[in-house]
């Protein structure tokens, strides 16, 4: 008897995670159509950014493009504009710097709106990467860090909120990294700004969900970009070796993911299987968007600490193997 016993809940319970699966969607945002829609991609002359432009625009959006670098903004919205789907499709270049006057983005914004509308889906993708250890790191990249990619995310976010709250609709992204969900070696100042992006990312989606506005919070890999080119010039041993454990994707693969997740309302975006451990593992309190992906959280995550504590220690044994190697050769000079 209590074999049968058994048997009725385990079949319940199986039911019941079935049915949960099949009214998943029906709870989930309506997904944003991007035809017709303004996005303004901020980091959006190279990289991701440009790349989420791109994808965008192929599916009807309309585009403006925010980087200080006013050649290179041009030369991307050439790239951008060989995508259109339609000949009412426009490309707008925005020159600010994000991260410095409060003003001078909410006036740049303000203009882009009156010429192609309220803003629909904000991607704040403009940002940078440092890599050095903690004692070698000048004082003021620490400083620079948070100002770009920390204040140059909330500058853009506070410009178009007021509206998108009036309009009841509206998409906001935040592009942090991998390395915003793990502290590794070398980035102590970066992954410090990209946790920022955490608390704001969540705190913000709570007071805008009423409002029909959904924030995805995305995490890159390492990206072939000009950014991840500059940043291994310079990488400590110890983080090369570490950044070598996963692989480098290329930047309209991400580009794809991420504007999927943001046109869906999906809270979490990541890349590849690594990305999809990590989103998991380290979801805390973060809102979920559907009841699937709130039953994988809590299905996968014993599994996935595991596999993480084998990770941490390979990563502890390669910081070690580094130091003592460094020490042998100076005590041999
Ligand atoms: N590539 C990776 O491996 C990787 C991994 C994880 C996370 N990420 C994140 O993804 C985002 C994009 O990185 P990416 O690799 O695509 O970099 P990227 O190719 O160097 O592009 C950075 C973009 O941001 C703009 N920008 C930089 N500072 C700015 C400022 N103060 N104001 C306005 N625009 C500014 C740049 O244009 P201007 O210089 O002309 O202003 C450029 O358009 C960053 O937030 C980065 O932290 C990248």
């Amino acid at each position: 008897l209590p074999f049968i016993m058994l048997l009725v809940v385990a079949a319940f319970i199986v039911a019941f995670v079935l049915l949960l699966y099949m009214i998943s969607p029906l709870i989930s945002p309506k997904p944003l159509k991007l035809n017709g829609a303004h996005v303004v991609v901020t980091g959006g002359s190279s990289g991701i950014g440009k790349s989420i432009a791109v994808e965008c625009y192929r599916q009807g959006a309309f585009i403006t493009l925010v980087a200080r670098d006013e050649e290179k903004l041009l030369r991307a919205k050439k790239e951008v504009e060989k995508y259109a789907i339609n000949d009412k499709q426009v490309v707008l270049c925005v020159s600010v710097d994000v991260s410095s006057d409060y003003t001078q983005v909410e006036n740049v914004i303000k203009q882009a709106q009156e010429k192609l509308g309220p803003v629909d889906m904000l991607i704040n993708c403009a940002g940078t990467s440092i890599s050095a250890k903690f004692e070698e790191m000048e004082v003021e990249r620490f400083k620079e860090m948070i100002e770009l990619n920390y204040l140059g995310s909330v500058y853009p976010t506070r410009a178009v909120i007021t509206t998108m709250k009036e309009r009841r609709m509206g998409r906001i992204m935040f592009v942090s990294s991998q390395a915003g969900q793990i502290g590794l070696f070398g980035y102590t100042a970066y992954s410090a700004s990209k946790f920022a992006l955490r608390g704001l990312a969540e705190a913000l989606q709570m007071e805008v969900k009423p409002y029909n506005i959904y924030v995805t919070l995305a995490f890159p890999p390492d990206t072939d970009t000009p950014l991840l080119a500059e940043e291994n010039k310079s990488k400590p041993l110890e983080t090369k070796l570490i950044s070598e454990t996963s692989g480098v994707w290329q930047p309209d693969q991400v580009a794809k993911i991420f504007v999927r997740d943001a046109v869906q309302g999906n809270f979490n975006s990541s890349v590849g299987p690594d990305g999809y451990m990590l989103s998991a593992l380290t979801c805390g309190m973060s809102p979920v968007t559907s009841i699937t992906e709130g039953l994988q959280q809590i299905v996968t995550m014993g599994l996935f600490r595991s596999i993480a504590l084998f990770y941490l220690g390979s990563f502890d044994s390669i910081v070690r193997r580094c130091m003592i190697q460094r020490e042998q050769s100076k005590e041999a000079d």
